[in-house]
């Protein structure tokens, strides 16, 4: 990975693909970017592999233009409802004597921690990343390599996918004329992006709300603790009106974009809208539209709290829940997800710090920029030994893509 001066995020998506280009230093820098429309995926999943594919070339070959380099090696994001997620544990003993841990013990317990697990054939490992190490009888180390200890043990968040379907988007991608230098499951990467430290280390959801699914990536004490997504987001709730009014989903999605609205009660009873390409010139009340789509959001909501609810653990998380994805710019929708889940909600955007803020700022592109975010990280631990401290996800980056070489066959 070394001697890559220029990194670049392809988020295929389930309405567009994005590709973002970041410049690495000290502190990755964006370049340029591109989003186009895709019709090759439902979902979350590729359909399509030849109309995904081209998708990509034009979203890159935009974004390289935009960027005024060219770049061969993609880290690529998967996501759909087939991706998930276990948490598992393992601990070995160190050999007697005031030993320090060393790089190959956290190797050893990591790959241990894999191990422990069992991952059908159909599916394969993503991620494997340490959620903090036990030495001796102190929990949560962030960094155990040089403490002296007689014990190591780490819990380790382990993501998998269905192994077809991640070889569709590999496949996609290498149509397009690129090399995949990494797989990435999206919420990862969009958490990346949108969540605030404090958030992570107090324990916050990040809500992706995109077109095809609802992606999710809850952080509790500083690391991911669940990886997912729900089958429901901003494309039922234009189907959902496309049904109701009687139109088609292109005329739905414009009614929806123009006077949607996930709060119905907040919408004036009087308020009289005309149907897009009606030849009849009917007209619907805005309360009416906003009863259809307040309905499905409030449910995808509901998907999400089960969802956490299967977890069994405390809710909600002390940070909240962040939105984000091009379903939370619907006006309306943080107040529809405070009711139904109980917590605060913010809207969260992709940080952009440096380089093309106003571009990049929509939270439709939160995923393509925090796999930028990712990549840079992977591409800076790759060359320093163990990264200590690393601030966000993944904790020791070596460890997670040498287990994971380990584990991939
Ligand atoms: N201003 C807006 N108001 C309401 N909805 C919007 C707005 N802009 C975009 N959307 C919706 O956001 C959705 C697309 O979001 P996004 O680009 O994050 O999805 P995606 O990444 O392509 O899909 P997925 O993440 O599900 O694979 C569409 O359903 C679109 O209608
Ligand atoms: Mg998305």
């Amino acid at each position: 990975m070394a001697g890559h001066d220029t990194l670049l995020g392809l988020d295929i998506g389930t309405t567009k693909v994005a590709a973002v280009i970041g410049g690495r230093g000290a502190e990755v820098k964006l370049l340029g970017a591109a989003s186009v429309p895709c019709e090759g995926l439902r979902r979350g999943t590729v359909v399509d592999v030849e109309e995904t594919t081209r998708a990509i070339r034009e979203a890159v070959t935009k974004a390289q233009r935009s960027a005024g380099v060219e770049l061969t090696d993609a880290w690529a994001g998967i996501t759909g409802q087939h991706i998930s997620c276990m948490n598992s544990r393992a601990e070995i003993q160190l050999p007697r004597g005031n030993r320090q841990v060393a790089w190959t013990d956290v190797e050893r317990v990591m790959a241990a921690s894999v191990r422990a697990v069992s991952i059908p054939p159909d599916r394969q490992m993503i991620h494997a990343v340490s959620r903090g190490f036990q030495v001796d009888n102190e929990p949560r180390v962030r960094n155990p390599v040089g403490l002296s200890a007689s014990r190591l043990g780490v819990e380790t968040h382990i993501v998998t996918a269905s192994r077809n379907l991640v070889a569709n988007v590999a496949r996609s991608v290498e149509q397009a004329g690129l090399r995949i230098a990494e797989l990435v499951a999206e919420p990862l990467a969009t958490a990346d992006a949108v969540l605030s430290e404090d958030e992570q280390e107090l324990g916050a959801l990040l809500i992706d709300v995109g077109g095809g699914t609802t992606d999710l990536a809850l952080f509790l004490e500083g690391s991911i603790a669940y990886t997912g997504a729900v089958p429901a987001a901003g494309n039922n709730v234009t189907h959902d009106l496309a049904i109701a009014l009687g139109i088609t989903h292109p005329a739905a999605e414009q009614v929806k974009l123009t006077h949607g609205c996930a709060r119905a009660g907040g919408v004036p009873e009087e308020e009289i809208i005309p149907l897009p390409d009606d030849e009849e010139e009917r007209t619907v009340t805005r309360r009416f539209v906003a009863e259809i789509v307040e309905a499905r959001v409030e449910e995808t909501f509901r998907l999400v709290r089960q969802e956490m609810g299967r977890l069994g653990g405390k809710w909600p998380p002390p940070g909240g829940a962040v939105l984000t994805g091009g379903g939370s710019l619907l006006p309306g929708i943080a107040s529809a997800a405070q009711t139904v889940l109980g917590c605060r909600v913010r809207l969260g955007r992709p940080r952009v710090t440096s380089g093309l803020v106003h571009l990049l700022e929509s939270p439709a592109l939160a995923t393509g920029v925090g796999l930028v975010y990712y990549a840079h990280r992977e591409a800076e631990t790759g060359r320093a030994e163990a990264a200590p401290e690393l601030r966000v996800l993944p904790i020791l980056g070596r460890a997670i893509a040498w287990v994971r070489d380990l584990f991939s066959s």
